[in-house]
């Protein structure tokens, strides 16, 4: 889980690099490093830290070379220091490597290569890899043109494990190695340039035009051709894509972090998420899926798999897609699917819900599904990602770049995406509940104008934040739907926070959790669900009894106030609520984490994609 970026060009590489890297910094943070062909010489600068910290390596300004390979690390093998940073050299110092992913087998490889005479120099797995290279590389008595591609391949053949590698030798300073499996990678053209990154935006302002490598496709990029090759390394020809998106997009407007601006931006996003999928009049439409009655028909339970908020947004859906479409559906989280031997085949739906569409887990969960016979279904903020690859069919949210660590508009796309297929689902299969569908499809149209109208409440979260930012404790309660927005609120608060939460079932709380309520400490209910409104205050006053502070979000009129506080939020049918409450809770979070002047957009020992294990 890191970022890399590489350049090949006519350009100075080094401020290049390094800006790449800054926008990749959600990958993860604590160290970083680029190495530049530099009069004959790999120049490698790295040191622990953020990104910005490189400005300060002395030197680094007076690098001239045009071509370069770089890194933001989130540590996994090796804690943070500067000689676990990449990149990592072989031993002689003739090639230098980045690398995002985990080898599995780095221990074997490492005896493998000890045995050889190999030092290693760092606690990292990636050392073994430019090391694998030279021995390869030198082992290899054809001396062509084709020598270190043959030497990168062979060494992929030893790699257990995921990577997403870049590699420079000193003796070929014009070109440059990439290869990938289960890790992304992207290459930018440009004229006479070339450029490499983990994702699209990073480099988004230096090209528009893409090339998306696949697993096991290795690259060797020149100044002026890239050129592609299958794991046998015969040549292969990729199209490149136009990526049509403003990289202002990605910049942060005005607003002080990308969390607060991407909370603002949700009306627009939940707009964009409906786009022209929902007509006025008439049925639905999914241009990409053609799912028929007799098919849908066919299916006898629903997956949802994903993990954190997406998963969040995955219990919201279920809810949909059983009330409307009558199919039993199932929620799990990815990490625990992949391993627990699920009960699927080929009558079985498995939707993944991944904003990144990269999280190692969710991509794991669907290769299981697909080698059971299930049909999978991905749901994806990002075009071209991996999980849309491997999926059968996928579907976008069109939420933007989300770029803050903590999920927010990801999670209400993700949910009216979700209302919108499962509409569709139930049309294709002539449900008869044609007047309930006909109302959700003017709620879910109504959504952008209440998410905008729940906004208003930014000042007076704002306000209970500053009274409860130190606390060290709060509770998030909810019963039905508001029961899986409380998770979503808890999730937020603990990730940018650092205040423990728990979210429960409301009536779940005298089953043991009320035994933690004691004076002053805060709880949070979100009570939307008018037939169940009443059931949760009765839990409410259980706490406030007991010398709770309470925080309330509500859609409701609610008489017999002793709230602490009550925000008042739209009212929307029941199974959509989720998209309007979680506002506030987003705002709950985000004001505490600025009170505690935390890092909002970069919280600790968290990274935007989690693409390891
Ligand atoms: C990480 C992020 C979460 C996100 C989760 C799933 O843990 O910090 O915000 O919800 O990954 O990410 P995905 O890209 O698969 O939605």
């Amino acid at each position: 889980m890191c970022g890399i970026v590489g350049y090949i060009g006519n350009q100075k590489a080094s401020p290049i690099l390094i800006n790449g890297l800054l926008r990749l910094e959600y990958r993860g943070y604590d160290s970083a490093g680029i190495a530049v062909m530099e009069s004959g010489e790999i120049s490698v600068m790295k040191d622990k830290g953020r990104v910005k910290n490189l400005y300060n390596i002395k030197g680094i300004d007076d690098l001239k070379g045009t071509v370069g390979i770089a890194h933001t690390r989130w540590a996994t093998h090796g804690v943070p220091s500067k000689e676990n940073s990449h990149p990592h050299k072989d031993n002689s110092g003739e090639f230098a490597v980045v690398h995002n992913g985990i080898i599995e087998n780095y221990s074997d490889l490492k005896e493998f290569l000890t045995d050889k005479g190999y030092k290693f120099y760092s606690q990292t797995d990636t050392e073994v890899i430019p090391n694998l290279v030279h021995y390869y590389y030198n082992k290899d008595e054809k001396d062509d043109e084709q020598r270190l591609l043959r030497a990168v391949s062979r060494v992929c053949k030893d790699l257990k494990g995921s990577y997403a590698i870049e590699l420079i030798y000193k003796n070929k300073p014009d070109m440059m190695i990439v290869v990938r499996k289960d890790s992304p990678l992207v290459i930018g053209k440009g004229y006479k340039e070339n450029y490499i990154s983990s994702d699209i935006p990073a480099i988004l302002s230096f090209t528009k035009e893409f090339y998306l490598i696949d697993d096991n496709e290795i690259a060797v990029l020149t100044r002026d051709n890239v050129e592609f090759y299958n794991s046998d390394l015969e040549k292969i020809e990729k199209k490149i894509e136009n990526i049509d998106w403003n990289a202002t997009a990605a910049e942060k407007d005005g607003f002080d972090d990308y969390m607060l601006k991407e909370i603002y931006e949700q009306p627009n996003a939940v707009r964009e998420t409906i786009g022209s999928r929902l007509p006025e009049e008439g049925v639905c439409i999914f241009d990409d899926l053609k799912f028929t009655k007799e098919y849908l028909s066919s299916i006898n339970k629903i997956y949802i798999v994903a993990c954190g908020t997406a998963m969040h947004a995955g219990l919201v859906g279920k809810n949909i897609f059983e009330k409307l479409c009558r199919i039993n559906t199932e929620v799990d989280v990815a990490s625990e699917f992949r391993y627990r031997d699920p009960i699927i085949d080929d009558k079985t739906l498995c939707i993944y819900i991944s904003q990144s569409g990269e999280t190692a887990d969710t991509i794991a969960a669907l290769k299981l599904a697909k080698s059971k016979g299930a049909k999978t279904l991905a749901i994806s903020n990002v075009i071209g990602s991996s999980i849309t690859r491997e999926a059968d069919y996928s579907i976008y949210t069109h939420a933007g770049p989300e770029i803050a660590v903590a999920s927010t508009k990801a999670y209400t796309s993700q949910v009216v995406l979700m209302a919108v297929l499962a509409i569709y689902f139930a049309e294709t299969l002539e449900q008869d509940n044609v007047a309930e569908i006909k109302e959700l499809k003017r709620d879910i149209l109504s959504l952008p104008g209440k998410v905008e109208n729940a906004l208003k409440c930014n000042k007076r979260v704002a306000e209970f934040a500053r009274k409860v930012f130190q606390e060290k404790d709060m509770f998030f309660l909810g019963r039905g739907v508001d029961q899986t927005v409380a998770l979503e609120g808890s999730l937020k608060l603990k990730e940018i926070s650092y205040i423990h939460s728990e979210a429960y079932a409301a009536g779940e709380l005298k089953h043991g959790p009320i035994a933690l309520i004691e004076k002053g400490i805060t709880v949070v209910g979100i009570l939307t669900d008018p037939k169940l409104v009443e059931k949760s205050i009765s839990n409410i006053q259980e706490v406030i009894t007991r010398g709770a502070k309470t925080f309330i979000v509500t859609n409701q009129e609610l008489l017999n106030n002793n709230f602490e506080m009550v925000i008042r939020i739209p009212e929307v049918n029941p199974l959509l609520s989720p998209i309007v409450s979680v506002i506030p809770l987003q705002l709950f979070a985000y004001h505490i984490s600025k009170e505690k002047g935390l890092d909002v957009d970069k919280p600790r020992n968290l990274a935007k994609s989690v693409t390891v294990e």
